[in-house]
């Protein structure tokens, strides 16, 4: 049984151009999780809060995982690329080479919830051209398995058979939305070779043996074969990600993640010559 072998608060901070956010993974407690490399959830009702949004900045040597809880976001891209993120949605780009977009918010009033999520690409699709993988909530898939256990599944498959849209080969991701009832319990199998966390979004849960992890917190999982959570009396909403680990050297500067300084240099080069 994998049990929690570190949990880290979320660190309060802006980014963009202002926008307030609770970061989860990509902060000096805890840098990355090969291959997760950034989550962001940002939660608010103030406007203030959010509408200065993302404006156009570029990627490269990675995937971006936008999941829309709640709210809408438009997102454009230097190569005439674009569309809206509604409630539920899902958005998966592939930056690869190179891309420069923006995401905005889509609406001015109103509660705007979501994660975003950073996954690293090996060396041999780092430089891969870009791409999106986009679903709205209704596409996603939803498992129901009674006595208060809930799940959406954005990304691989459950153990009984529920799969996501995406389609995330290179680390075989799974990104699972679960919603426990007070004092629900889930247990799923994860495969031993993956790593894996859990972010606590709303109430509290308890990993494996160990005591409760309340909102906003990721507990990294440790080596095992399943996953048991048990929400506590407000029940719990968590995402469940887990992915195999690349096992590459990892250079990282801004918004380029490649596997040497050379190469990150010569991201920031290729953007300013705009050869994205
Ligand atoms: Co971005």
């Amino acid at each position: 049984m994998r049990e929690a072998i570190l949990v880290v608060p979320g660190v309060a901070m802006s980014e963009g151009a202002g926008v307030r956010i609770a970061r989860l993974l990509g902060t000096q407690r805890l840098q990355l999780l090969d291959p997760f490399l950034m989550l962001d959830h940002f939660d608010s009702a103030d406007a203030d809060d959010y509408l200065a949004g993302f404006p156009d900045h570029p990627h490269r040597g990675f995937e971006t995982v936008t999941y829309m809880l709640e709210g809408r976001m438009r997102h454009g891209d230097n190569r005439g690329h674009s569309g809206v993120i509604g409630t539920g949605g899902v958005q998966w780009m592939r930056a690869g080479r190179g891309i420069v977009h923006s995401e905005m918010p889509e609406q001015e009033e109103g509660r705007m919830r979501g994660f975003q999520l950073w996954v690293n690409l090996p060396a041999r699709l780092k430089m891969t051209e870009p791409g999106y993988q986009e679903f709205p909530a209704a596409s996603l898939g939803r498992e129901a398995r009674g006595e208060g256990v809930d799940l959406v599944v954005v990304a691989g498959a459950t153990s009984r058979g529920t799969a996501g849209p995406v389609a995330a080969p290179h680390v075989d991701a799974r990104y699972l939305d679960v919603a426990l009832g007070p004092g629900a319990r889930l247990e799923e199998p994860l495969p031993g070779d993956h790593a894996a966390m859990l972010a606590v979004y709303e109430g509290s849960v308890a990993v494996g043996g160990g005591g409760e992890v309340g909102a906003l917190s990721l507990a990294v999982l440790g080596p095992g074969e399943r996953v048991v959570a048990r929400a506590g009396a407000a029940g719990a909403r968590f995402l469940l990600l887990s992915g195999r680990p690349i096992g590459e050297p990892v250079a990282w500067g801004g918004p380029f993640v490649m596997n040497t300084r050379e190469e990150v240099m010569q991201a920031f080069d290729d953007y300013r010559a705009g050869r994205f």
